[in-house]
């Protein structure tokens, strides 16, 4: 997705520029670009191309002067992938600048109105027609100018503006599209997320839908679209810079299924009473009454945490005995949902700003749905918009493909099937021990990482197959789905996940020495059944790939490769069975030259429909 940041201050503003761009990079992108105002209103700096930004900072003078800019690395969505449509845009005067993140869903018809007043435009994207409407209305006020352009635009907005004659201020504003700003000393900031200035301040305000900014290195000026003055608060950010740098690992992919023993503790942090046997979940807002009054939940989601979220169904199911259904968000968004009494809602979302997830939820609130988030990005749209709601915890993750989050986002569905089934038929006994379960899961996560070069070896050997099935059953069939997620968008490895169940329905006609078969096959009641589905698979001549439990032989016997995992009580197999799915595409991604952390066409947020 795009980024953004600006600065203004004492200190030149290109260097922070590029500086913070570097650290939005893992939000996938595909041009770049900076503009920077001269001192004392002079004549405006921009520079910007497509391709990485290493390829940008050359054409950056290192002797700019200015101290006042804005950046933006641009995800294309209108417009092709050239040096003209990267960001920012200036209107005809080249007196005014702007970086936007977002779609303008009308501008077309903006663009042929202004130029039909003679503006003249020079890339085919929707957001230069931002400038040229800032240009249109600015009579001296910058922010009264850029006000009165939003009010003509349909779509989504995050964006931040400069104008020669205010070489000391931006003006920034938000429809749809997250922008925070930093406040240091003297000096002030603007971003699409805190990743780009958590360098310089853990003081930052969040901006919410609907809202402007004005900024100088002194003061922030913030109003509604009406010009109402609005109070914020201004938040400590809890991350540090380390967390988000990638700890002397290869990748931020790679620290980030290193980090899940801590991250998962992290999850469960603070949540767990030994005493009650049970969870506690502070941020949902709801009383045990609340809780009790709850007869189904639905949970709503995208891509991994969608996986995630199939995972809480069958704990919600089995353990809290309550309906759950788990639904693709955009798919629900647009199908009129229906909306019952007593249902829980939950929208499961990483980043917090899947405009997919963003606008389901939406929809369900109109509906008059409760909607709870589990979110990890802290002050994030999401859990900001939603009737309350649990942060995962994980801390920052980069990697364009979720792993650690994954984990976090099932760890949050196991303390509520706790919480949930303590209210309901979970005995105290039975709380306890699956206590004892979760609290073991971290020990067993780091055996598993600890046998990585097995599954290095087993990626080296497999990653030139051009298609794998990933099968698994019960609450192992999201895991297999997941598996297959993470191989397909990090090393372009066609791959498909199934309940291993559904083979005999289609699937099987695929299998051949061609097509690598990936079961997981834990000690549970499912098992024998699997041991089958391999049966039939090596009888076509298949190749089989099976994690099962540690000193299974029988599975050993049948299958041409194995990765063990440690045993557990067969509820707790999610985390033991994907940590190696998420090494070996990893691997396999690192062993065929992938862009590991920012695969191609992928984006860490997806915040465009
Ligand atoms: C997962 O590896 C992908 N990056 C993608 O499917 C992601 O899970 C999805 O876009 C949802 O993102 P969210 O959790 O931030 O809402």
């Amino acid at each position: 997705m795009c980024g953004i940041i600006g600065y203004c201050g004492p200190k030149p503003a290109a260097g922070l520029l590029l500086e913070g761009l570097k650290r939005l990079e893992y939000r996938g992108y595909d041009s770049a670009g900076i503009c920077v105002q001269a001192e004392g209103g002079g004549p405006l700096s921009l520079y910007k191309r497509k391709g990485k930004i290493r390829e940008l900072i050359p054409l950056v003078p290192e002797e700019l002067a200015g101290s006042c800019g804005i950046g933006h690395t641009r995800w294309a969505t209108h417009g092709e992938v050239t040096d003209q449509n990267a960001h920012p845009h200036l209107d005809c005067s080249g007196r005014i600048a702007v970086a936007h993140n977002g779609i303008i869903e009308n501008y077309l018809s903006l663009r042929e109105k202004l130029a039909s007043e003679g503006h003249r435009f020079a890339s085919e994207t929707d957001s230069e027609v931002i400038a040229h409407l800032i240009e249109k209305y600015y009579s001296g006020d910058l922010m009264e100018a850029v006000r009165r352009a939003l009010a003509l635009l349909k779509g989504t907005y995050g964006i931040v503006c400069l104008h020669r004659d205010h070489p000391d201020r931006l003006v920034g504003a938000r429809q749809g599209s997250p922008l925070v700003v930093g406040i240091g000393h003297g000096e002030s900031f603007l971003a699409s997320d805190v990743t780009a200035i958590i360098g310089h301040t853990k003081q930052v305000v969040y901006l919410e839908d609907g809202e402007l900014v004005c900024l100088t290195p002194e003061e922030l000026r913030t109003t509604d679209l009406k010009d109402q003055e609005i109070q914020k608060k201004v938040e400590p950010v809890s991350w540090e810079l380390e967390q988000i740098e990638k700890g002397g690992f290869a990748h931020f992919m790679e620290k980030e299924i290193f980090e899940q023993p801590e991250s998962i503790k992290r999850a469960m942090g603070g949540r767990i009473d030994l005493e009650q046997a049970t969870a506690h979940l502070g941020g949902l807002n709801m009383s045990n009454r609340d809780l009790l009054n709850v007869e189904r939940v639905r949970i709503v989601a995208a891509g991994t945490s969608w996986h995630a979220g199939l995972v809480g169904m069958y704990l919600l199911e089995s353990i809290a005995r309550i309906p759950c259904t788990v639904e693709i968000a955009s798919e629900l968004r647009y199908r009129n949902p229906v909306v019952e009494r007593n249902t829980l809602h939950f929208v499961v979302s990483q980043s917090g700003e899947t405009i997919d997830s963003l606008y389901a939820m939406r929809e369900l609130q109109r509906k008059g749905a409760t909607v709870l988030g589990i979110c990890n990005v802290v002050g994030s749209t999401i859990p900001r918009e939603s009737n309350g709601g649990v942060y995962i915890h994980s801390g920052p993750e980069i990697a364009v493909a979720s792993t650690k989050a994954f984990t976090s986002q099932i760890t949050v569905f196991y303390l509520f099937s706790l919480l949930l089934g303590r209210m309901r038929d979970l005995s105290a006994d039975a709380g306890s021990a699956f206590i004892r379960d979760l609290a073991s899961i971290p020990a067993k996560v780091e055996a598993i990482l600890a046998g990585s070069r097995g599954i290095r070896e087993l990626a080296r050997r497999y990653c030139h197959y051009q298609h794998f099935l990933f099968l698994g059953r019960g609450i192992n069939y999201p895991v297999a789905m997941e598996g297959a997620l993470k191989l397909k968008e990090i090393s372009y490895i066609h791959a498909e996940g199934y309940s291993a169940s559904e083979l005999k329905h289609g699937p099987i006609a695929l299998i051949g020495e061609e097509t690598p078969c990936l079961f997981l096959v834990p000690d549970d009641g499912l098992r024998d059944k699997l041991l089958s589905n391999i049966k039939e698979v090596k009888a076509r001549r298949g190749r089989v790939i099976a994690v099962c439990a540690q000193g299974d032989n029988e599975v050993r016997g049948i299958a041409d490769d194995v990765i063990e995992v440690p045993r557990v009580h067969e509820t707790f197999n999610p985390f033991l069975m994907v940590v190696p799915l998420q090494l070996l595409a990893y691997y396999a991604a690192l062993e065929l030259g992938r862009d590991v952390d920012q695969p191609r066409n992928l984006a860490k947020s997806v915040t465009v429909e």
